[in-house]
Parts: structure tokens; C-alpha cells; sequence
């Protein structure tokens, strides 16, 4: 807003709130009229938008670095050759980027007397740990051929399907390992932006049509996004991005007497339910909607943006971003912007399932799952950790190292840090389900994370009880 936009409405007697003085208004006239109709006379952004939504000039736009658009491969052996070898491929240049001095190929080595030093880059296809002494013994390979490495201890972090740079000496046709190097993410700096502080939202697994949705508390959500609720509506004015992370509706047919939970059976039905909902989010805040394994669509990753077919009522949102899943963004206001990348997370659970010290899924536990992630570049290192399309393109590598990564599909609550990058995980908005009970899964339930554009400083706030509170139990180096 301009100087001579504030005086005209000041010179009417027009209070403004600090939040409205960056949008741009294209016609102050129309403006004042509504302000005058509807007897206002204070005005911050959430009433800017009620009454404005429409023509305004945004200053926050979402670009797009990494999107599936929906393009389809067949499971058939030369598609899985060429997707794996695009896999190796591009960790392998991520590595390379670290260290590229002395490295040869598992051919080379075959060749090398005993007692010289190697240094390859290979993918893991096997992993064992010896029962007795408790050496991990990989079969690694590199398009010239397939090895054996030893650890000399027992590893649970080194993983099927990972691509790595080993280092250590050839002895009796193995390679006795002293150093693993992962393509791992880069440090990212936590400098301040030039903007003022500026909110992105974390929601996932609404599950909308459930008899068990958190309905209540995400009405007060609702309420508390419209600057309803006293308490933090000071981050409220100042959201400008919402995040859902998948499993939007509850679907049909996910897990075993589901139907038996379902408020609403059929899926436009459960997506029109949640359409009365962020209909009434202030337009000037952009949503990002994105698929996860309960919504219409096929369980392969990568997974396209919501069908229109089923999910048309959403379509509506004039606000509403679809992406697929996985995807990568720039969150972006004025000039600042902040690296997303999202991925509803069903990858997860099988890391929790593989090492016996990430069972518990705790915030602990979710952080070291979703830093393997990063680690390993890829969103789901392990071939059988999800179901994926053999796309000639891997869409599930990490290629830029992001300033948020963000899950749900677990329905735990995290917020933590890992060089640089927040981790986020979202909890849900669905009371504890029958098949939950059954594994023993007690849910976070409308857990908010909320990270700052500005500085990446992170919080989360509870919207459960009868007032919105912070929430510290999912919160770790912050
Ligand atoms: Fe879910
Ligand atoms: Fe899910």
C-alpha cells in the first residue's frame, strides 16, 4: 500500500494494522466504500480480505522447482533398469560434488593388489550383520560390477538401495571399510531475510469424511486463521502460505472395516466436507494441496495433484495451489524466499520397522527416520519402503538441499533441526481409528507447526484443547 493510499485512509478515519501496509490495493475507492458499508473502521489483513479478495497485487507467490505433472510408466524390467540407473546416476553426481580424488569403479578394484586403498561410489543391494561378530557386510555395486565391503561393527543405518562412497583398503576380495560418506543435504545458513515476519502453516491428514475427524478443533483453526481467537493472533495476521501434506480426505477402502469410521462413503462428498472449511481461510493466504495414501488416487510414488474429477469442489479455492507428491518450492514474498520441500511421508514407517532403535516413533525417532532421508537424498532409500512408479526420472531424490522438509501420514508431531534445514512433521486431525488401536499407534492430534519465512525459527501450537497453546513436546533444537 501506498503513502497516499494510507492517508486517504487515515484522512477517513480508517485505523490500519501493520499487517495490511504490504499489500497492494488497485482501487482504494472501492475500498472505502466497503470499509464505510459494513461500518469498519479498523483495518488489518484478514478484514482487507474479507471485504477485498479478488484484485489485489499478492506479494507472496509459490514457484515451483520440482513437480510431478502425471506422466505414467509400466512396471516392466527395462523401466526399473533405467529408473535405478537415473537413481545412481544423479547421487552419484551429488557425491562427486563432495570429493572426487582417487576414485575408481568396482572393476578397477578387482584388479588392485591386497592392502590398497579404495575409494568407490557404489549402491548397496544387500545388507547383513554377521550374527557373531557383529560386522555389517554389504554387497555394493556400481554399473561395472558388484563387491563386497565390511564394517567392522554393527550398522543399522546403512541401507538397501542407498548410494555411498566407501572408503578403506582392499584385503581377501572384500573391501575392509574406514569411512562411509553420504551425499547428505548442505549446511544451510540461518541468516534473517529482508521481509517482516511471515508465517507457513504445516497441516496433514485432515482425513475429512472420518466420523472420527478432529472437527471441532479444526473449526477452531478456522476461527483462529480469521483472527477469532485472541490467542497468538498476532502469527495469525501474519500467515501467508498453508501447507496440506496429504490424506486430505479419509478415502474408501484404505484399511481393513474402515467403512464402519465413515461419516461420509463416497470421495467427492468427504473433499466437498473439507472445501466448507478452507473456503473460509482468508483468500490472501495461499494453500498448498497436495495427495497422500488416503486420497483418490493411485498409492505409486510419485502421486499427481488431486483429480479435479473428485476433487473439484477444491478447485474452486481461488487461493489453492495443487502440487503433487513429492514436490519442491519457493515459498516466495517480495524478494525473500524459502525452499519447501514437502512429501507426505509413507516412506516412513518401514524405517521405524527396519531399525529396531526407531520404533518407538517418537519425535526422536521421526527426526533420525526423516534425517536418513536427507542423508541418503532420496525419500525412500530402500526399494519396498514405498511403492513406486519406474518413471525415467526418479522424482524422489533430493537434488537442492531445501530449507524445510516437511511429512505427515504418521500423525506425529515434530519440529526440529538438521544442518540448517527445519524438519516438520504435522500430526493429523483424526481421532485414534480401530486398525491404529490395533498397532498401538495413539495419534498427535491438531498440532499445528508454524515456521517464520524471516529467520526459520519454528513453534507449535495446539488447537485440542478449548483454547489455542503452544505445544513443546514435539519440539527439539530449535
Ligand atoms: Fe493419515
Ligand atoms: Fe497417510
Amino acid at each position: 500500500m501506498d503513502e497516499n493510499q494510507l492517508n486517504t485512509l487515515f484522512s477517513n478515519g480508517i485505523l490500519v494494522d501493520s499487517s495490511i501496509k504490504d499489500v497492494n490495493i488497485l482501487d482504494i475507492d472501492e475500498l472505502l466504500n466497503s470499509l464505510k458499508q459494513n461500518n469498519i473502521n479498523f483495518l488489518d489483513i484478514n478484514v482487507f480480505h474479507k471485504l477485498y479478495d479478488g484484485d489485489v497485487v499478492d506479494d507472496s507467490t509459490v514457484e515451483i522447482i520440482k513437480n510431478y505433472t502425471g506422466e505414467i510408466s509400466e512396471s516392466k524390467p527395462i523401466n526399473w533398469v533405467n529408473y535405478f540407473n537415473d537413481r545412481f546416476n544423479r547421487l552419484k553426481a551429488l557425491l562427486l560434488l563432495k570429493d572426487r580424488s582417487g576414485l575408481m569403479s568396482v572393476a578397477n578394484v578387482k584388479d588392485l593388489p591386497q592392502n590398497s586403498d579404495v575409494k568407490i561410489i557404489a549402491m548397496v543391494s544387500e545388507v547383513s550383520i554377521s550374527p557373531i561378530k557383529k560386522y555389517t557386510i554389504l554387497d555394493v555395486e556400481d554399473n561395472t560390477g558388484s563387491y563386497k565391503a565390511i564394517i567392522t561393527s554393527a550398522n543399522q543405518e546403512i541401507l538397501e538401495d542407498q548410494v555411498i562412497m566407501i572408503i578403506g583398503k582392499k584385503y581377501n576380495d572384500a573391501i575392509f571399510v574406514k569411512d562411509i560418506v553420504f551425499p547428505d543435504i548442505q549446511m544451510k545458513e540461518r541468516t534473517k531475510q529482508e521481509i517482516d515476519d511471515s508465517f507457513v502453516l504445516f497441516l496433514s491428514d485432515i482425513h475429512a469424511g472420518s466420523k472420527l475427524f478432529a472437527e471441532e478443533a479444526f473449526e477452531r483453526f478456522i476461527k483462529w486463521i480469521n483472527g477469532e481467537i485472541e490467542e497468538y493472533s498476532s502469527i495469525a495476521k501474519l500467515v501467508k502460505f498453508i501447507v496440506f501434506n496429504g490424506d486430505l480426505i479419509d478415502g474408501i477402502g484404505v484399511y481393513p472395516d474402515q467403512e464402519k469410521e465413515l461419516e461420509i462413503k463416497d470421495l467427492k462428498g468427504q473433499y466437498e466436507k473439507l472445501y466448507t472449511f478452507l473456503d473460509r481461510i482468508p483468500k490472501g493466504i495461499k494453500l498448498l494441496l497436495s495427495q497422500g495414501n488416503h486420497d483418490a488416487t493411485h498409492i505409486a510414488e510419485p502421486q499427481p495433484k488431486l483429480d479435479e474429477n473428485f476433487a473439484g469442489s477444491l478447485y474452486k479455492l481461488k487461493n489453492a495451489v495443487f502440487l503433487s507428491n513429492p514436490y519442491q518450492v519457493n515459498l516466495v514474498i517480495n524478494k525473500s524466499k524459502l525452499n519447501l520441500l514437502a512429501y507426505h511421508g509413507f516412506s516412513i514407517p518401514y524405517y521405524a520397522n527396519k531399525i529396531s532403535k526407531y520404533s518407538k516413533m517418537d519425535a526422536e525417532d521421526i527426526e533420525n527416520i526423516m534425517k536418513i532421508h536427507l542423508k541418503s537424498r532420496h525419500l525412500a532409500p530402500s526399494h519396498g519402503s514405498t511403492q513406486l512408479m519406474p518413471l525415467p526420472r526418479d522424482y524422489l531424490v533430493i537434488d537442492e538441499t531445501p530449507d524445510v522438509y516437511a511429512t505427515g501420514h504418521i500423525h506425529k508431531t515434530l519440529a526440529s533441526m538438521y544442518k540448517g534445514t527445519v524438519l516438520i512433521n504435522s500430526s493429523c486431525w483424526q481421532y485414534q481409528t480401530s486398525y491404529q488401536k490395533k498397532y498401538g499407534v495413539v495419534p498427535d492430534i491438531a498440532k499445528v507447526p508454524i515456521v517464520n519465512i524471516r529467520d526459520k525459527s519454528f513453534q507449535i501450537l495446539d488447537f485440542l484443547g478449548d483454547t489455542v497453546q503452544t505445544y513443546t513436546k514435539g519440539l527439539r533444537n530449535n
